[in-house]
């Protein structure tokens, strides 16, 4: 099975790079299911239907996310309702949103989930044990299992990553904005990146026009963020995985310079 993945698709130059380019991708890489991470669709920070719909329509399978999801309080019905938008698994239960997708085609079926980190993040509960809770209970067992670990802490990542290597079928890190050159195949079969970028504007501070921050790095006082519009970059992951095994035989980093 392939399977592209697109890391966080930052405000509406990282939307139009996704409408754009996937066909292009898909022709490249004959993808089985193409997903972005959507934390930072609606402006870099949080995801609306409007900034959605748009993305499913051109042929997006499934948007993970991370701790930016509820950010837009007018899309949280949304978020309840639009079951491909997949929320971190590790949030309390209150938070709105789909923990877990199926997907299915017309010869392959994947299972999407999504974690948080704990370190240097907002509150949640621990990746780890919300993952063995997951597999212990996995419904759907056999299915191979594609993980977007949405931390900061490169430690928490590979750790993360090696503690479920060959019990997932690939794990892609997300959250920094800055692609890793780590892309490796486990020693247990799992794929794996610690952070897989950022699809959206790269002459920026993670996305964010680079005066702005750099006034708020020198003063300590808050600025008002605006989305950088160049350096437009598509950054993610192409993977191959073996669908009898549930394991990764192929994993290559996406790093196109669109302008
Ligand atoms: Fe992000
Ligand atoms: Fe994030």
């Amino acid at each position: 099975m392939n399977i592209v993945f697109l890391a966080d698709v930052y405000g509406k130059p990282g939307r139009a790079l996704v409408i754009d380019h996937i066909d292009k991708l898909k022709d490249k890489y004959s993808p089985d299911f193409f997903i972005v991470n959507g934390e930072n669709l609606a402006d870099g920070k949080g995801l609306t239907e409007k900034t959605t719909k748009p993305l499913f329509d051109a042929g997006v399978s499934a948007i993970t996310s991370g701790n930016h999801l509820w950010d837009r309080y007018e899309s949280h019905d949304y978020l309840q309702s639009e079951n491909r938008i997949i929320k971190p698994l590790n949030y309390p239960q209150g938070a709105v949103g789909n923990p877990t997708l199926r997907l299915q085609n017309n010869k392959e079926v994947l299972i999407v989930i999504c974690l948080t980190g704990q370190m240097f993040m907002s509150a949640c509960d621990s990746p780890y044990g919300a993952m063995d809770a997951f597999l212990q209970n996995n419904e759907f067992k056999s299915i191979p299992i594609l993980v977007d670990f949405h931390a900061e802490s490169t430690a928490e990542k590979r750790a993360f990553a090696h503690m479920f290597d060959g019990k997932v079928s690939t794990i892609i890190g997300t959250h920094t904005h800055i692609q890793t050159a780590d892309e490796e195949i486990l020693p247990f079969g799992t794929g794996y990146i610690t952070d897989a970028g950022m699809t959206g504007p790269h002459d920026s501070v993670i996305g964010v026009k680079k005066h702005l921050i750099i006034e708020k790095m020198r003063t300590g006082m808050p600025v008002r963020y605006e989305v950088a519009n160049t350096g437009l970059q598509i950054n993610g992951v192409f993977i191959e995985i073996d669908s009898s095994t549930g394991l990764t035989v192929n994993i290559e980093r996406i790093r196109e310079f669109i302008e």
